[in-house]
């Protein structure tokens, strides 16, 4: 018997709304079949794109109807929280952008509604399911770094600072560069290192740049009066096992390129770098690098729709999600940690 289609709603129609159709609309055994926005404009638009039936009025619509399966959300963060929950007390399975949420209180809640619904619950970090990600993890897998006892993450740009209210101001998202865009980075290399026990986290949360007369974003018009989000952070996470992280992010930075992401993995049997994909040998009396081979799909498409691939699989085949919210709930522990550290200039314990 063919098994009818998984049903789609989206909460959200804004810039990353289009990326997540597409990847729900590559999908034979999906259907995306509602959608709600503050923006009826935006609702219309994203509806006629991808000809999604029904344009809901509320999310709390959206969710009361008896026909989805599937809640995905991508509406600024501070709204993560309440509407995932809404979702999973209808009796959704959720997706939702990253950050999850605005605190370890939050992601708990979330937590546990998704335990007492039995209803899955996933968080975006589409970065996991790049084929460079994927190809170093199943390369570590064969050939491991033995104990990687120090790493570090930095995703710096230097004049992209998103100029949307879900972006600017902190009662929107939450914070800044190190909420948006530290928490790919920091989540990829959790997952690369396989550790998720953070000890302590120490920070820095600065807004230089942006509340300068003359600074400007590649991304739009800063609001220089309000904004209250920081535009450089970094931290320094010690974990359980005695290893270390460090982490940095920024929106505007002085420095040569305009975007630059790495992760350094620094192990007792070899280092690796990401996304450069390069394996650099303890036990090689030359100094002998190994470009691993990546297996592109490019017909499947980008990270993001991977993610919705297999987020689909995990609720089609009643699995485990690919991205565990255990997993994330250490990622947020983090990030509010750096900003509590920033705050007070002290070390955040977080076992
Ligand atoms: N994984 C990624 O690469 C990636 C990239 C961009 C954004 N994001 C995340 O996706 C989320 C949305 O980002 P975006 O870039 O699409 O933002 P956006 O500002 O372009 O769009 C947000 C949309 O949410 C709508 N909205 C706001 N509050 C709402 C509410 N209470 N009810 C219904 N609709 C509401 C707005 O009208 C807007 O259309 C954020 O959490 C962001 O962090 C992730």
């Amino acid at each position: 018997m063919k098994e009818r289609k998984l049903k789609v709603g989206m909460l959200g129609a804004g810039g990353i709304s289009r990326v997540h159709c597409e990847g729900w609309a590559k999908l034979p055994d999906c259907e995306l079949a509602a959608i709600t926005d503050l923006s009826k404009d935006a609702c219309q638009t994203r509806a006629k794109e991808f000809n999604i039936p029904n344009i809901d009025a509320t999310p709390q619509e959206m969710f009361a109807r008896e026909d989805l399966d599937i809640i995905d959300i991508v509406v600024p963060n501070r709204f993560h929280c309440p509407f995932t929950i809404s979702a999973l007390q209808a009796g959704k399975h959720v997706l939702c952008e990253k950050p999850l949420a605005l605190s370890v209180a939050e992601v708990d809640e979330m937590i546990a509604a998704a335990e007492k619904t039995g209803k899955k619950l996933m968080c975006a970090q589409h970065m996991r399911f790049e084929p460079k990600s994927q190809s170093i993890k199943e390369y570590m897998a064969r050939r491991p770094l033995g104990e990687i006892y120090y790493a570090r993450a930095w995703y710096l740009r230097r004049r992209q600072l998103p100029c949307t209210p879900g972006f600017m101001y902190r009662k929107n998202a939450g914070g800044g560069c190190c909420i948006d865009v530290g928490v790919h980075v920091l989540d990829l290399a959790l997952f690369l290192m396989d550790n998720f026990s953070p000890a302590s986290v120490s920070g820095i949360s600065v807004t230089k740049l942006a509340k300068q007369a003359d600074s400007w974003s590649e991304w739009g018009q800063i609001d220089r009066e309000n904004i209250d989000v920081e535009d450089f952070a970094a931290g320094f996470i010690r974990f359980q096992d005695g290893s270390a992280l460090s982490l940095e992010c920024s929106f505007m930075l002085n420095m040569k390129p305009r975007s630059y992401s790495t992760i350094d993995l620094f192990g007792t049997l070899g280092g690796l770098k990401w996304p450069d994909c390069e394996f650099v040998d303890h036990t090689s009396k030359d100094f002998i690098d190994v470009k691993m081979e990546v297996r592109e799909d490019k017909a499947w498409g980008t990270a993001h729709h991977a993610e919705i691939r297999e987020f689909a699989q995990a609720v089609r085949n009643d699995k485990p999600v690919p991205v565990p919210p255990r997993q994330t709930r250490a990622v947020i522990a983090i990030l509010e940690g750096l900003y509590q550290s920033a705050r007070t200039g002290k070390e955040v314990n977080l076992k």
